[in-house]
C-alpha cells in the first residue's frame, strides 16, 4: 500500500500549541506529515520563512515521520511535488468555515485528486491563533501553556531588538 501523506500548510507565524495538536492528531492517521510553511506571506510575518521552518524543525525533532519546509506559490503545485493528495486543516470556529470551505473547493477545482480534511484542535486551544500569540506576546501578556517555551524566547529576542530601535 502506498504511504498516506499528509500536508499541513499555513503561516505558522510562529506556531503554537494548537497547530502542533493538529500534528500529533495527523501522525496518528497518516504515515508522514509534510508541514508547508508559507514563504511568499503577503501579511508582514515577524518571523522569516527559514525562521519559522527552524522553530517547527526544533519543536518535532523527535518526529521521524515529520519534514517541516516552506514553499512558494501555488499549494497545489507543492503538493503535486510531494505526490501528496490530501490538505490539512485546523478548524476552530465558524468563523474559521467561509474561507477554509472556499480554499478546499478552489483547491479542489486547481486539482481535482486534492482532498482537504479538517481536523478540530483541543478545546483548550480552539481560540488560539498566530495573530493573537503575537498581540498578546507584545503587549506583555502570559502564554504559558499555549506557546512552547523555545518559540517564546524567540519571540522575546524579536521583542528586545525592536526595543532596541526606538
Ligand atoms: O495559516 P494560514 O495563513 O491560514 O495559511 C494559509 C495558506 C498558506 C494555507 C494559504 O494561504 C495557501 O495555501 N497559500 C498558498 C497560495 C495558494 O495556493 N493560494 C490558493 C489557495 S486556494
Amino acid at each position: 500500500m502506498s504511504k498516506r501523506i499528509a500536508v499541513y500548510p499555513g503561516s505558522f507565524d510562529p506556531i503554537h500549541n494548537g497547530h502542533l495538536d493538529i500534528v500529533a492528531k495527523c501522525r496518528r492517521v497518516f504515515d508522514e506529515v509534510i508541514i508547508a510553511v508559507l514563504g511568499n506571506e503577503a501579511k508582514e510575518p515577524v518571523f522569516s520563512p527559514a525562521d519559522r521552518v527552524e522553530m517547527i524543525s526544533h519543536q518535532l525533532r523527535d518526529c521521524a515521520d515529520c519534514t517541516v519546509t516552506s514553499f512558494d506559490g501555488l499549494l497545489v503545485d507543492f503538493m503535486e511535488q510531494w505526490k501528496a493528495q490530501i490538505i490539512i486543516r485546523g478548524l476552530r470556529a465558524v468563523s474559521d468555515f467561509e474561507y477554509e470551505f472556499q480554499m478546499a473547493l478552489m483547491n479542489r477545482r486547481l486539482d481535482p485528486s486534492i482532498e482537504t480534511v479538517f481536523m478540530v484542535p483541543r478545546e483548550e486551544y480552539i481560540y488560539l491563533s498566530s495573530r493573537l500569540v503575537k498581540e498578546v506576546f507584545f503587549l506583555g501578556g502570559n502564554l504559558a501553556g499555549l506557546v512552547p517555551d523555545p518559540i517564546l524566547e524567540r519571540l522575546a529576542t524579536v521583542a528586545a531588538a525592536r526595543d532596541g530601535e526606538t
